[in-house]
């Protein structure tokens, strides 16, 4: 069901450009069809001098709009909020209906002289379908001004009533209640009465939370289960009562008797909420625009009269220009202006115009008949010229108040548009009230003024079905979104690790570590801690010209390092990245080892190399079992690399026989390095507390310097050496499978190396995005998420990249932006969708974070505990995409290590020009020495 219609568009502009509410130049052209009699008719020289402070240019219209614009950005901000005229009240109202919204949701909406009880149900299987039934019950007197509980006992009473009545099988319900008075709302279900207004005087209620008291009322029974969850103004009521397969209705707007208009504002900016994600419902309150002076210069005599008449004078100024109780009033005092020589004892009587005849009198098919009859009630013999004149003064009246209007709507919209960085917004507006409802022209006056006024935005103005509909609709979206959000909390609390988890996690990483360090127990640990032969960081005195390669991360690189003394510059690289498709880095290993001879091939002849023969240092970034420094047997191969023939085999061979094969040159390999190790090293050079050497990129691992007398693997007992511990592998034996989610188990059954790199899983950025992309799938099909549609796009395994991952959580990211980066990937999200991705981004990245500071902290408390040292002072050469490019993951590995380890005072060192350099300096040193050994 279509619950909303559009309203017509209006075919023809605006005669006057300049002075589009100016019934001196403009209105007989607004009358497009101005019967016979009109057109005869003209404006006389006293009729334009009464009418002329009625005239609004468009020039001024803007400057409406830009004080608007200015007011409420005071009353967003923290600092002017409590003083601003535009209050700019948050309504915690988050999301707009989507359609998915099922259930049966009671409404309580108090009007100044009726109850309204409704029960609305939504249905349907695609399509909403909306039923509602509903019951009035009057207010008495006695209640209106009687102490609080009785009134808070009456809503419970026709409550009650209206349900019984219904026979209905169910008793548990969700309670929607619009309490019109003015309140200082802290969330969507606590709202504290400020003041009563309008008929309402009951003891003891203000300053009190109405949701209690009403609660409380309703549980004095136990037949129903009613638990009130919102709190709803009027405006944000009809906001949400528009149909949502209209697309966005993020505007609601009210001209009744009084004004006020709310808007989905961008959490952010609304600084008095806590909140900073998503969007946040904002009732502006703008009847009081104008209260601190911002629309003296464009007062008109008659506004003054009336203002100093009225039960508020100086408050409420740009609602007593706009709304329904007002207009009929302006129009009052015009009249008595212009008959002030054929005054009657009823035109001197205030309130003897109504605002319902005003409007009615614009029409321009009865327009002039009602005129006659109003000007006869007031006790004036009307002429046809009196009667055009009358129809001239309500014309203008609300031509003005449709242009303030316009000028309040433009600057929403022009708000929300700039706010969202859009270059466009496309919204419909939820329009309600007497005015709209019996004054077609001041929809079609508005609608053209803010196309003039806000040229960025498409505005569609929806009439709305009353706020009953749109009531029960925030009570059904609150319903849904805290459904949505338990759901989501129990999906994510999986991956949420308290600091005993963390603990335990170090503990165990620590065991490993010393079983695999152990020569009986070596086998037993999942954590390989394999000896490298390096037993020494660079001391500056290496020398030379180096070749390097670096394969196994993003890249695959050779590189030209010329390592002089630190005066002359240190060490200089040249180098060139060189990509290994897929099918090589799965496809025969001959294949792979050949691919690599041509890349150094073409390297050489690019640098005039070629002939040459250089020391080479090999970062080879898998893990290796090595008998010397130059000789590494692969035990396996991780991340995307799954090379036939090779596992098993000494790499450094394999490489020398794709050079035998290819006959191109001499290759004097000297060293084969692991990343942490080149890492290390690499920021040893710069840094010689640099022990640590820590890789999180599309794999993870470390490597430190343990006392050579603990790694049991080897024979000798003096000195140190640098052990890889290929953690990636920690938890293969099972040890961490109680932190495995289902999302893990199935990121692992579909990688190339199920069972295997159990921990690199958890953390590493080749599987982050896939981890979030199962979660994703979940959260859409428990209907969390893109309104519960499975795309095709989702379910491409390894759409998310680490670099996503690390976009979608940059700082200050607006909504927008998060929305076009998954609109890049072919996503098509609302914006509460992609706060709920960045949230389970967030959750992801944080556990893969908090995971490698765990296993930081293990390694610094174990080097600590080796030197038995009270507090040890270490630095950890650090590598990687993730760590490096993700805005949050360093710090958060940084805050892991000081809980966990707080003896430890740990550096993080940046590894600025990748392992390969750490290689070649590894090359210079095993040169150095080999040179002192001939000597
Ligand atoms: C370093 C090394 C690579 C290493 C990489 C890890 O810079 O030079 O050999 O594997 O970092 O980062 P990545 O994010 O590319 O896997
Ligand atoms: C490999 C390690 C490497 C790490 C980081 C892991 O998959 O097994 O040898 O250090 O990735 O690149």
């Amino acid at each position: 069901m279509s619950s909303s219609q559009e309203m017509p568009l209006v075919g023809k502009p605006l005669p006057s450009q300049l002075s589009p509410t100016c019934p001196v130049h403009g209105l007989a052209g607004v009358s497009e069809s101005g019967s016979p009699q009109a057109q005869s008719q003209h404006l006389t020289a006293q009729m334009q001098n009464s009418l002329r402070p009625l005239c609004l240019s468009l020039e001024t219209l803007h400057r409406v709009k830009s004080r608007m614009l200015e007011a409420m950005e005071r009353g967003l901000s923290r600092r002017t909020h409590s003083q601003a005229t535009v209050r700019m009240l948050p309504a915690f109202i988050r999301s707009t209906p989507d359609g998915t919204e099922r259930g049966e949701f009671l409404v309580l909406e108090l009007g100044d002289t009726h109850l309204r009880v409704l029960l609305m149900e939504l249905s349907g299987d695609t399509d909403q379908r909306v039923t509602m039934k509903e019951r009035c019950f009057p207010v008495p007197d006695a209640i209106a001004q009687g102490p609080g509980e009785k009134l808070f006992a009456f809503l419970a009473t026709c409550l009650w009533e209206f349900l019984d009545g219904l026979h209905m099988p169910q008793t548990d319900f969700e309670l929607g209640f619009s309490f019109p008075f003015t309140c200082r709302q802290t969330r969507l279900d606590q709202s504290y009465l400020i003041s009563w207004s309008k008929r309402f005087q009951c003891a003891g209620v203000e300053g009190r939370d109405v949701v209690v008291l009403l609660q409380d009322a309703i549980n004095k029974q136990d037949r129903y289960h009613i638990k009130v969850i919102a709190v709803v103004n009027d405006t944000t009521g009809t906001m949400m009562s528009c149909d949502a397969s209209a697309g966005p209705c993020e505007v609601g707007l009210v001209v009744d008797a009084g004004t006020n208009s709310c808007f989905m504002a961008e959490a952010r900016h609304v600084e008095v909420v806590e909140e900073s994600e998503g969007r946040m419902g904002v009732v502006t309150e703008w009847g009081s625009f104008g209260d601190d002076g911002a629309l003296n210069d464009m007062l008109s005599p008659y506004d003054l009269q009336l203002d100093q008449a009225s039960l508020n004078p100086g408050r409420q100024r740009f609602e007593k220009m706009i709304s329904g109780l007002y207009l009929g009033e302006i129009v009052w005092h015009i009249l008595t202006e212009l008959f002030s020589g054929r005054m009657t004892p009823v035109l001197l009587t205030k309130g003897s115009v109504q605002t319902q005849d005003i409007l009615e009198i614009t029409d321009e098919q009865v327009g002039l008949a009602t005129a006659r009859r109003v000007l006869r009630a007031l006790g004036l013999e009307a002429s046809d010229q009196d009667c055009f004149n009358m129809q001239q003064v309500c014309k203008a009246v609300c031509i003005r108040a449709a242009g303030l209007c316009a000028a309040g709507l433009a600057a929403i919209v022009s708000h929300m548009c700039r706010n969202r960085e859009l270059s466009r917004l496309k919204t419909s507006v939820a329009v309600d009230g007497a005015v709209f409802r019996a004054h077609a022209k001041f929809s079609q006056t508005l609608q053209q003024l803010v196309k003039q006024l806000a040229p960025e935005c498409d505005v569609t103005l929806v009439q709305a079905e009353g706020s009953s509909k749109g009531i029960g609709m925030v009570t059904a979206v609150a319903s849904r979104l805290a459904a949505q959000r338990l759901q989501v909390n129990q999906t994510l609390a999986l991956l949420q690790l308290s600091p005993a988890a963390l603990g335990t996690v170090q503990a165990l990483l620590r065991r490993e570590m010393e079983l695999g360090l152990k020569k009986e127990t070596n086998a037993m640990s999942s954590v390989r801690m394999l000896p490298t032969y390096i037993c020494a960081t660079p001391d500056g005195s290496e020398r030379g010209d180096f070749l390097a390669l670096d394969l196994g991360g993003t890249n695959f690189r050779v590189l030209l390092v010329k390592v002089g003394s630190r005066e002359q510059g240190g060490v200089q690289i040249i180098s060139e990245v060189y990509s290994i498709p897929p099918h090589v880095a799965q496809g025969p290993g001959s294949q792979l080892f050949d691919h690599i001879v041509e890349c150094i091939a073409d390297f050489q002849t690019k640098q005039g190399m070629m002939g040459q023969t250089l020391p080479l240092g090999f970062t080879f970034s898998f893990p290796c079992q090595q008998t010397s420094l130059d000789q590494g047997i692969l035990l396996s191969w991780t991340k995307g690399f799954n090379a036939s023939g090779c596992v098993g085999q000494d790499v450094v061979k394999l490489l020398r026989e794709a050079v035998k094969r290819k006959n191109h040159f001499a290759l004097d390999v000297v060293a084969i390095v692991n990343d942490t190790v080149g890492t290390m090293m690499s920021c040893g050079y710069h840094d010689p507390n640099c022990e640590v050497g820590l890789i999180v990129g599309t794999g993870t691992n470390a490597c430190y310097m343990e006392q050579l007398r603990n790694v049991g693997t080897l024979a000798g007992e003096e000195g140190r050496m640098c052990i890889n511990m290929e953690w990636g592998a920690f938890g293969d034996n099972g040890c961490l499978d109680a932190f495995f989610t289902p999302f893990d188990r199935q990121v692992d059954e579909a990688s190339l190396n199920p069972g295997r790199q159990r921990f690199e899983k958890l953390i590493s950025g080749m599987y982050l995005g896939e981890i979030v992309r199962r979660i994703l799938l979940e959260l859409t099909d428990k209907g969390c998420l893109f309104r519960g549609r499975l795309s095709p796009k989702l379910q491409t395994p390894d759409i998310f990249q680490t670099k996503f991952l690390s976009s979608i959580e940059s700082d200050g990211l607006a909504l927008r932006q998060v929305c076009a980066i998954l609109e890049e990937l072919g996503l098509h999200v609302s914006c509460e969708d992609s706060v709920l991705v960045r949230e389970v981004c967030q959750v992801v990245a944080r556990r893969a974070a908090q995971l490698c500071g765990a296993a930081v902290a293990a390694v610094v408390e174990k080097i600590r505990e080796n030197r038995s040292l009270e507090q040890l002072a270490v630095t950890v050469g650090v590598d990687g995409t993730l760590y490096k490019l993700h805005p949050h993951f360093a710090q958060q590995v940084q805050e892991t290590v000081r809980q966990l380890a707080p003896r430890c005072s740990v550096t993080f060192l940046q590894s600025e020009d990748g392992s390969g350099k750490g290689a070649a300096l590894i090359a210079a040193v095993a040169c150095r020495v080999a040179r002192h050994q001939r000597a």
